[in-house]
């Protein structure tokens, strides 16, 4: 079979590892997709800049829109962040162009992913998007694709790694809040404006996409009651131990009588409980469905490999599907049905 040509738009933490990743694992990712993936074309701001990679064979463009509507490319690869800008439009170029699209930003899936999901499901492309939610946890696919029949009550849990890093070393080496987050930036964990993840914009933005695919409904992060971390004290981490309690950044979304409800906050939760365990950038997901009771799922949540393998995963999946294959609804069900999100009264 013909080679799958990917482009890859910015080349910072997640897409130079993207990069690397595919150079690293090309025999193996050959002969799971039975044919070659070729980075074909690149972009990012700064083309002095050592990605660390090898992308010499591949074409560069200084504006990522001319590479997703001109590049020799099957597949577009979103990695530059941010909700409008030049993420947002070269999204919209690429799938406009007739181009798969895999990405890693939820903050443009939580603002405008159902009209690029209906743009998608138009054209008939793949819109991937594992890695935006909870990075290396497989929870997109395991909810689109696995939990057929199932009718979810409810669906919550740390979805932020920069935070739940902050928290852990909080607790465990009783450093300061400004000294866990500076780290966390460091190695590569906490968004470009990293407000977004200890306010909990980012949490909120993964928890609507996993409402919506829950539930069936719009995408709607602006109806979340949001409480980041910022506030915490060692004096709160002390307290809620004495107690017996540990502090987690919880996302939650539940069916209730008068609609569904989607809250983030700081939450106490009980030392011997489960989520209580998941230290460091490890997330974990737990859904709670009629048929399969609860399911639990934890990995590494951010991060240059994680989030690799994520996106590596959605271009395999690219790579894996034959020409001419219908492809699904982007969010589980088409994107103009979805329902309008009814908030909790
Ligand atoms: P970085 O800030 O490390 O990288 C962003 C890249 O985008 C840089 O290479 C930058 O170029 C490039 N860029 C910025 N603006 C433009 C532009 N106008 N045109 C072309 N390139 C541009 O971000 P991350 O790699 O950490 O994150 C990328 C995406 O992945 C985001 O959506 C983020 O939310 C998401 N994500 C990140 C995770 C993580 O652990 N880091 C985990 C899961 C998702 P240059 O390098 O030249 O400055
Ligand atoms: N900043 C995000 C986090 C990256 O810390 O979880 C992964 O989405």
């Amino acid at each position: 079979a013909e080679a799958l040509r990917v482009g890859i738009a910015g080349l910072g933490t997640v897409g130079a590892s993207v990069a690397r990743v595919l150079r690293d694992k090309g025999a193996e990712l050959t002969r799971q997709c039975g044919r070659e993936i070729v980075v074909t074309a690149v972009s990012a701001r700064d083309r002095s800049r050592d990605r660390g990679v090898d992308l010499s064979g591949a074409q560069w463009f200084d504006d990522p829109i001319e590479l997703a509507e001109k590049a020799d490319i099957d597949v577009f690869i979103e990695l530059i962040g941010g909700d409008e800008g030049a993420a947002r439009a070269c999204v919209r170029a690429a799938l406009d162009a007739g181009r798969h699209v895999v990405t890693a930003n939820k903050a443009l899936l939580a603002k405008h992913g159902v009209a690029l999901a209906e743009v998608a499901e138009k054209k008939g492309v793949l819109l991937n998007y594992e890695a935006a939610v909870a990075g290396g946890i497989p929870v997109i696919k395991t909810m689109r694709e696995a939990m057929a029949g199932n009718s979810v009550n409810r669906v919550f849990g740390i979805l932020n790694g920069t935070c739940n890093y902050i928290l852990t070393r909080m607790e465990a080496e009783g450093l300061t809040f400004e000294a866990c987050l500076a780290d966390a930036q460091r190695l590569g964990y906490a968004e470009a404006d990293p407000t977004f993840d200890i306010e909990g914009n980012d949490t909120a933005h993964k928890l609507a996409i996993l409402t919506s695919l829950a539930f069936g409904s719009k995408i709607a992060a602006d109806d979340i009651y949001l409480e980041g971390i910022s506030n915490i004290t060692q004096a709160d981490i002390r307290a809620a131990a004495e107690l017996g309690y540990r502090i987690k950044l919880l996302g939650v979304a539940q069916r209730t009588e008068s609609g569904i409800e989607q809250r983030v906050h700081p939450t106490m939760v009980p030392t011997a409980s489960v989520i209580a365990q998941v230290h460091g950038v490890t997330n974990a997901v737990a859904i709670e469905t009629d048929i399969l009771g609860e399911l639990l799922l934890s990995g590494p949540g951010a991060g240059g490999n994680a989030t690799a393998s994520a996106v590596v995963g959605d271009i395999a999946d690219i790579a894996k599907s034959r020409p001419g294959f219908q492809h699904g609804p982007v969010f589980g069900r088409p994107a103009k049905e979805l329902k309008p999100y009814k908030k909790a009264q």
